[in-house]
Formats: C-alpha cells, structure tokens, sequence
C-alpha cells in the first residue's frame, strides 16, 4: 500500500461572517499517488471550500493537513503548492492577452524555473500542449481560443511543473456535453498516465462513475 500524497485529519471550517455558517465538520481524507477521487454534493455543500482547504488557499479552522509528508502548519506554502500542487480552475483563470504557451509555462515563471526555449521545462510544455491537443494553438493568444480548448490548456498549464497532486473544481462545468466528455478522458488519462492523485470536484455523473472512488459532501460530513 503506497503511503498518502495527502492525508487530511478532522477538518473543520466554518465561516462567521456575514452570518455563522459551519461548512465542513472534523473531515478526513485521503489520497494516495495513481489514485482519483470525485467529490460530489448540492450546491453550497461546501465542495470548492475543502479543495481549497486541501490544496492550501484557504486554512481551515481545525484539524492537519498533510501534503508529501509536510505539515501545512510548517510548511512554505507557495513552495508546497507551487512544487507539489497542480490547480484546475471551473472559470480557467488564463491570462488572455498572453499566449497558450506562456499560460502553460506560468506554474514554472512563478516557481523561478528555467523556461527559455529548449530548456527541460519548455520542451515538457510543448509536450503537454501535444498530448492535449495543443500543438497547432502553442503561439495563440489565450483569449482566441474555444472554451474546450482553454480547459485543455488550462490541464497543460496544471501538470506544468510536475505535481504530485491535481485538484480540478468542475473542469468541465462551462463545457456542452461533447467537449466535458473529451475534457473528462483526457484528465482521467493524463492522471493515470502520469501517476498523479487526482481530486476532482463534479456535478457530472460521467465523471464520477470514471473516477476510483466517490465521495458525497453532505450536511459537512464526507462519505462513501
Ligand atoms: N468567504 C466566505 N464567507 C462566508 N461564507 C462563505 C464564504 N465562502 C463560502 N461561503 C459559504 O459556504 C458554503 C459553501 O460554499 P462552497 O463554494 O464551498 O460550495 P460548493 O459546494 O462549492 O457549491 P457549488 O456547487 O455551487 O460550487 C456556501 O453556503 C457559501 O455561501
Ligand atoms: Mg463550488
């Protein structure tokens, strides 16, 4: 049994204001390398609070968070994330004016990394913009493409710097069916090919159902 990527330990979160409103009540959680997880559950459930929480954006109010055997609490959290954390937005959260390739190499500007053109991490860009059907779009700008390819590269942009862990809130949630279901094969390939854990936020049934295992995040309990 390999050992954890992440393992969270009675997570809690609630917000005080504008009024008191308790989300997540003492959640544990797991997910080991290779391994994908949908969580599911109503609107305002409280989904993208604990992707958040477990990917570091937001702190919760009590219990541990673990991430490659490091503590949160005394861990350097750009570093964590920018080293071990691959994001996927439902909204992309490209930067439009730049080009696809440039949104891809972001992840790796911001961790410092050499990026200049043959570098190792340039040329893992062009190959992620192959793998997801990229190739001719590297040098457009964002804003020119369709939303099924801003996703796409968006999934570039995330598996950038090599992360242990993805975390994906709706990725398909802009998408008409045909693009979701493109967009949902190639995260679930990518994931497994690349041996990542990967933690997807869903309303979609397909997605789901293609995933290891499901959980449902009702009344701010977590459960199988
Ligand atoms: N910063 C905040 N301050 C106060 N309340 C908040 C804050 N952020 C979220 N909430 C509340 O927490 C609850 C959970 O929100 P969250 O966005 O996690 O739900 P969700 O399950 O992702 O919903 P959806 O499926 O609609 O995206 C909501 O009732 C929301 O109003
Ligand atoms: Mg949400």
């Amino acid at each position: 049994m390999s050992t954890p990527i992440l393992k969270a330990h009675q997570i809690s979160k609630r917000f005080s204001a504008p009024s008191p409103v308790v989300v997540l009540k003492e959640i544990d959680f797991e997910i080991s390398r290779g391994e994908s997880i949908a969580i599911v559950g109503k609107s305002g459930e409280g989904k993208s609070t604990l992707l958040h929480i477990l990917g570091t954006l937001e702190k919760p109010c009590s219990g541990t968070l673990e991430i490659c055997g490091q503590d949160i609490r005394t861990a350097s959290l750009p570093q964590l994330r920018n080293r071990h954390i691959g994001f996927i937005f439902q909204s992309y959260n490209l930067l439009e004016d730049y080009t696809v390739l440039d949104n891809v190499l972001m992840p790796a500007k911001i961790a410092r990394a050499e990026i200049r053109p043959g570098s190792p991490v340039h040329q893992r860009a062009l190959l992620l913009l192959e793998t997801v059907g990229l190739k001719e779009r590297t040098l457009f700008p964002a804003k020119l493409l369709s939303g099924g390819e801003k996703q796409r590269a968006a999934i570039a942009r995330a598996l950038c710097n090599d992360p242990d862990l993805i975390l994906a809130d709706e990725p398909s949630g802009n998408l008409d069916n045909s693009h979701s279901q493109e967009v949902h094969a190639l995260l679930l390939r990518l994931a497994k090919d690349f041996n990542k854990a990967l933690i997807v936020v869903t309303h979609d049934k397909e997605l789901s159902s293609l995933c290891d295992k499901t959980l449902l995040l009702k009344d701010g309990n977590l459960s199988a």
